[in-house]
Formats: structure tokens, sequence, C-alpha cells
């Protein structure tokens, strides 16, 4: 009688310390360890897969299968400037040679004067490594590169021209993205001296400020000017779901893109850009509690229609350096939010199993969602700002 009596205790104690304890958080070094030591070795396992395929490099995933580009492709730099951060993270001979490898596929890019992207191409690849390694010879590919991306301004208009596609439609496109092409020029104007780098980057900097924003600090994807008067002539979208909708990765392309001009200048106009943007997204009633944005804000789908998973890892990157230029109250806000994208993108749903996924580090990205293209896959740029963003964390000591 007494034995079961103190059994039934036991068990009594046993079931109401299970009822009260809530399952404990991963501590989010371990989140950031996790997420770096999946990326390394899924990033190795790719670079391995593409070593032998001549001037290729990763791209997304189509029909199941991985689907690469050569350099000329926007996101070519992507998987060298993760493989730097990599490197950055556990300096291995292999690792570096790697990075080296696929970043020296993109020599010819410092020649590309027909689009924009020379900034996103050269600066994640060649400017990562210029970081980490101070390889003369990535001075000269760079300021090429910033030089050919020069020949697309034009003082009429002020701006950097986009695109040169549609000329029917746009008279001088500029989107939102390419806020993102500025840090090539600010990192030119310091290491040469040459003034006119950061005098262009600023004057698009200002005329997208001034043109690409609603009142409520949601951005238009493309903004294209007259350009004679210099004046916008058509706001509109490409890649979001209406001309008046918030495409989710243009959102996170200009929070990136003020936070990364805040640094660059210390001007207090860009710092708060940056945070009205902030403020719209975080508090945005069709973010999801998860924090993974659906591709467009003001899809009528929505919740049946795909996330972004890199427009959530470029946003998380932003934010965390936000929360170190920010000296306001609300720095801690950005870094919270900025941990729990970090938090989910490092889930089970997000982030991929090691030797799955086709090579790539996160799952479900939309890259092109109304022309069905790149919906719901991985995206080398979702990995690449997942990778930058855990970087930044970790150097936070977080
Ligand atoms: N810069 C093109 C895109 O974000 O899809």
């Amino acid at each position: 009688m007494n034995k079961l009596f103190r059994a039934a205790i036991w068990l009594t104690g046993l079931l109401l310390l299970s009822c009260n304890s809530t399952p404990q958080e991963e501590p989010l070094a371990d989140v950031i360890e996790r997420g770096l030591k999946v990326s390394t070795e899924q990033a190795l396992l790719m670079a391995k897969e593409l070593e032998h395929q001549e001037g290729r490099l990763p791209k997304s995933v189509k029909e199941g299968k991985l689907e690469t580009s050569d350099c000329y492709w926007w996101c070519s730099g992507f998987f060298p400037g993760e493989l730097w951060y990599l490197y950055e993270n556990q300096p291995t001979p292999e690792l570096k040679r790697y990075a080296e490898l696929f970043t020296e596929r993109l020599e010819d890019v410092q020649h590309v004067t027909n689009n924009h992207d020379v900034g996103f191409m050269l600066y994640c690849s060649y400017g990562n490594g210029y970081r980490l390694t101070k390889n003369p010879a990535y001075v000269d590919i760079m300021l090429t590169g910033a030089s050919s991306l020069c020949t697309r301004y034009r003082p009429a208009v002020d701006a950097i021209r986009s695109w040169d596609f549609n000329k029917a439609k746009w008279q001088y496109p500029v989107i939102i993205d390419n806020m993102m092409n500025l840090e090539l020029l600010m990192w030119a104007a310091k290491t040469s001296g040459e003034k006119r780098f950061e005098n262009i980057a600023l004057s698009h900097a200002n005329k997208t400020l001034a043109n690409h924003f609603r009142s409520d600090y949601s951005c238009y994807h493309v903004v294209s000017y007259d350009t004679i008067t210099g004046k916008p002539h058509v706001k509109m979208t490409h890649q979001g779901y209406a001309d008046e909708s918030a495409w989710a990765r243009g959102q996170a392309w200009a929070i990136y893109g003020y936070t990364m001009m805040a640094r660059e200048t210390g001007k207090p106009e860009y710092l708060a850009q940056a945070k009205n943007i902030a403020r719209y997204l975080m508090n945005h009633p069709n973010m999801p509690v998860d924090k993974m944005p659906y591709w467009d804000f003001d899809t009528p789908d929505i919740p049946n229609t795909p996330r972004d998973a890199s427009a959530a890892a470029i946003m998380a990157s932003a934010l965390i350096e936000l929360s170190q230029l920010d000296k306001s109250e609300e720095a801690k806000s950005y870094l919270e939010y900025a941990e729990q994208q970090i938090r989910s993108l490092s889930s089970p749903e997000y982030l991929a199993e090691v030797g799955t996924n086709n090579l790539f580090v996160l799952k479900h990205s939309t890259g092109y969602l109304p022309k069905n293209s790149e919906v719901d896959v991985p995206l080398s740029y979702a990995d690449y700002y997942y990778v930058e963003a855990l970087m930044r964390l970790k150097k936070l000591n977080r």
C-alpha cells in the first residue's frame, strides 16, 4: 500500500512537471552554428558538383534539376560571395580555393554595360574576396566594373538606368533593386579617390528616395523617367502582383539599400528612410507569424500563395545592420525581428537537409511569379543573404 501510494505521488509529480514545462528554445548561438554548418556542407557539395563545369554558377532549380548560369546572369556573384563568407567563418584552404575559383569565373563581368547588375555581381564575389584577402588583382576588376556601371548614369535623369529592354514602355527604367549596386560605387570612390563614383551613388539614392516611395514607405518596383525632363513618366511593377502592390523582394532591396547607404555615408536621411521601411515591413498586417513574407504583400491569394525566403533573408540581414546603426530605442526591435526570421529560416521548413534541395541551402523562394518563373524554389541569393545574416549575427556574439 505504502509502495503504491509513493508510486502514485511520483507519477502525479511527473505528470505535473511535464504539463508545466514549455519546450526550451534553441539558443541563438546554436541556431547560427547549425545554419553555418549546413551552409558550409551544402556549398562544398555544390562547389564539387560544378567545379568541372567550366564557367557555370548555381542559379536555381528547374523541373527538379539544378539550374546553372554563365557569369552574365545577374545572380552570378552570389555563390562565390557565399563561399567567401563561409571561408571567413572557417578559413580552410578548400573553401578559399573554391571561393577563388568561382569568383574568377566572373572576370568578364567588369566590362558589362548593358544592365545595372554589375554591382551585385562584382561586389558580392570580388568585393568579399578583396575584403578577406586583399588580393590586388581584384581591385582593377572592381574598378573597371564600377566604371562600366557609371556608363549607365545620365545627368539629365541623375540616376543609373537599370534595364535596356521594353523601350516602347519605359524611357529610362530604374528599379528599386538598383540601390544594391551602389555599394560597389561607394567602395570604388574610397579605393580610387575618384569622387565621381560617390557622386553618382548619392544622386541615384536621392532620386530613388524622392520618387520610388509611397506615403506608407512601401515602394514601387519600376520608376521610368522622362529622359528630357528627368521626371517620372510611369510608376509600376514588373515582378510584383500589381503596380500599386508591395512586391516583397522589392521592399527588402529597399531596406537593405538605404541601410547600406546610411552606413556608407552617415547621412541621417538614409537612416530615417531605412527605419521607415523597417516599420512598414515589421508592422505589416499580411506578414505571417513566422515572418517569412508572401512573395507580394498585396496579392489577394494570401494565404494560399508562395512565400519568398529570399525576401526574408535580405530583410533579416538589413535589419541586423540597421540595429547597429540606429542609436534609438527601436534598434533592439530590429535585431529581435531579424533573429525571429533567422530562426524561421533555420527551421526544417526552410533549411535543407545536407545532400538534398539540389545542394542549395534554403527552400521556398520566389523569383518571378507573374511569369510563372522560379516559383517556390531555391535561389542563390536567398542562400547568400542568409549566410551574410548568420555572419552578421555571429559577429554580434548573439
Ligand atoms: N533583381 C531582380 C530580383 O530581385 O528578382
